[in-house]
């Protein structure tokens, strides 16, 4: 742009950023890229047609290499003054714009990502103003090293420290190192928890599904069923975190492939057997057939214990919320703190309509029984006229989020949340709103997570998920099952990655680079192996896949 421009604290006038998701605010107000670097990839893709601007930045600078620059460094240009704070963040449209793939990928692995800039003094900037270093940023950590410690493999512990000294960092990076350094001190399985949750999750017990028997059903109220499963040696089962899932292939059919549910575990950590409870759903396919045809003795194809949403364990106060069958996670999590014999102060809040429809009443209140400081709210929406106030429950109406307010929740606790899709986005609205750390307010959906595609359909797909509209004729060359949206889709050869399979099927998916480099797309794969192209840059953890540079060597069933 020609002449004198004014830069604001969260942008440049005339010069804003295109996916306000991903890219600006206050910590990546302006991002720099340099024309040595124009010049390095001019020659490394054999182009002359770049154009200035063709990085997405919006200072094109002489100098300021990525292995020069440090993060905190502070610059006047013009009437302007700025401090660098975090690398560029790695998005497909830089790919996009280059026609090159690849491109998210190769600026990480060549170490040329290009960073941002916060502004700390507002003022106008101008082609041909002179940069001058005010000073440098502490750890004298430079843009190329610090990228490569989040991206790369290795994350050496000592780095990663002083990587979270420097103050300037963004947010942003610093929780990413933050997760690093816990992992580090946890032994964690493996992958990059820097990028991804989905990399939290230890590593499965076993790959695939395995056969267990059923060992005992118990009906715990008109609709809802549990299911006892062990070994067929009736050798203990690994133990699985409070708040994990089991996944069950039953043994029929429907329209849409091979029924595989999913069923978070309901009985106590560390048992050896596990515990699913069922709600058998109007027309439901495999919730009608487990509650038709589950009887002890029968065998089940089941995946390990997987999923992040599980009982951190620590001093802080724990707030477990659950609505109907949604208790059956927060329950796990019940039992665990019981075993533990826990200190922390703890609340249960439950909804439920009535006696005959709230679930393991007794086995709730005898564990909360055991604990040193619970409190307990149980909201009856359609009390029977011989439910007890004071004894059956606590409150008449639902679990709103009037009742929460009025609960005066510490704002260090932890709130685990598992109910309807609705009652999960009042309840985390009004924790957060109490004062709650989002980062803090964990939910466990029951079904498909949400998806994340930045800057592209604001919203997402309002179509359910279905198969491919397109689905090409060359040979099947294996199955790919979704396991959360129920669906099974022939893939073909030299058919699509994961990535734009799931995408054709509108099953919600999350990603930002398309090429390996960020870990959104990082999804458990439950069973089944793939063939990487490109090799990612540093692989996902055990037992997971990247959807977006992956494509099916066997069938593969997908936690989607
Ligand atoms: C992490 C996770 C944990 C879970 N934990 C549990 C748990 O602990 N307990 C539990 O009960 N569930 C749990 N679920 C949900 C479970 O996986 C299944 O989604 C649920 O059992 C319904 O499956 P289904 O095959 O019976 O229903 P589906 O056949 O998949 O049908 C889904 C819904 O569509 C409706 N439907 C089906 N056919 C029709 C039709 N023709 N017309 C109109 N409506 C129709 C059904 O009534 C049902 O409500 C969990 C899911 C996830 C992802
Ligand atoms: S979308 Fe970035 S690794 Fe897959």
């Amino acid at each position: 742009m020609a002449g004198p421009r004014l830069v604001r604290r969260l942008n440049i006038e005339g010069d804003g950023q295109g996916d306000l998701a991903g890219h600006g605010g206050e910590q990546r107000a302006v991002m720099v890229y340099q024309l040595d670097s124009y010049r390095y990839w001019q020659e490394q893709l054999g182009r002359d047609d770049f154009v200035m601007g063709q990085f997405g930045e919006n200072f094109t600078v002489d100098g300021l290499p990525d292995d020069e620059v440090c993060i905190g460094d502070r610059y006047r240009i013009g009437g302007a003054v700025f401090e660098v704070t975090q690398p560029r963040v790695t998005c497909y449209r830089v790919g996009l714009r280059m026609q090159e793939p690849r491109m998210a990928a190769l600026l990480v692995s060549h170490g040329r990502p290009g960073f941002y800039f916060r502004v700390l003094t507002e003022g106008t900037v101008q082609a041909g103003d002179e940069i001058v270093r005010l000073g440098t940023g502490p750890e004298t950590m430079t843009v190329a090293e610090i990228d490569a410690l989040l991206y790369l493999p290795g994350h050496p512990k000592d780095q990663v420290e002083r990587a979270l000294r420097i103050e300037a960092l963004s947010p942003g990076w610093k929780g990413s190192f933050e997760a690093l350094l816990e992992s580090a001190q946890s032994a964690a399985g493996g992958g990059n928890v820097g990028l991804t949750a989905a990399a939290a999750s230890p590593a499965p017990a076993w790959t695939g599904f395995q056969r267990l028997r059923v060992s005992r059903v118990q009906a715990e109220s008109d609709t809802v069923s549990s299911y006892t499963l062990q070994t067929l040696d009736g050798a203990a089962l690994p133990a699985a975190l409070a708040g994990q899932f089991i996944t069950l292939r039953l043994p029929r059919e429907d329209a849409d492939g091979p029924l595989i549910r999913t069923y978070s575990l309901s009985g106590a950590p560390g048992s050896a057997d596990y515990r699913i409870s069922v709600k058998r759903e109007p027309r439901g396919a495999a919730s009608g057939w487990l509650h038709h045809h589950a009887i002890a003795g029968l065998e089940l194809e089941v995946a390990a214990p997987r999923g992040v949403f599980t009982l951190a364990e620590g001093p802080g106060p724990v707030v477990l919320v659950s609505a109907g069958v949604g208790i059956t996670p927060v329950l796990a999590m019940l039992h665990r703190l019981a075993a533990l014999q826990t200190q922390r102060r703890v609340w249960w809040l439950h909804g439920a309509r009535n006696s005959d429809d709230v679930l393991f009443a007794g086995e709730v209140r005898d564990l909360l029984g055991t604990l040193s400081d619970a409190r307990v709210r149980v909201c009856f929406s359609r009390p029977l006229p011989t439910d007890r106030i004071g004894e059956d429950y606590t409150d008449a109406g639902r679990l709103s989020a009037d009742l929460i307010r009025t609960l005066d929740l510490p704002s260090d606790a932890t709130a685990y949340v598992c109910g309807p899709a609705a009652f999960m986005d009042d309840m985390v609205q009004v924790l957060t709103d109490s004062g709650l750390d989002a980062a803090r307010v964990r939910t466990e959906a029951f079904g498909a997570a949400a998806g994340m595609t930045p800057g592209v359909v604001a919203g997402g797909s309002e179509r359910a998920p279905h198969l491919p509209d397109r689905q090409g004729d060359g040979p099947v060359r294996a199955t790919v099952s979704f396991s959360r949206s129920g669906l099974t889709v022939p893939w073909r050869a030299d058919g699509p990655t994961l990535l734009e399979l799931a995408e054709a099927c509108d099953v919600p998916v999350r990603w930002s680079c398309r090429t390996g480099v960020c870990h959104n797309c990082e999804t458990a794969t439950l069973s089944g192996t793939v063939v990487y192209s490109p090799e990612p840059v540093e692989e996902p953890a055990p037992g997971n896949v990247l959807l977006c540079c992956s494509r099916p060597r066997t069938d593969v069933v997908l936690d989607l």
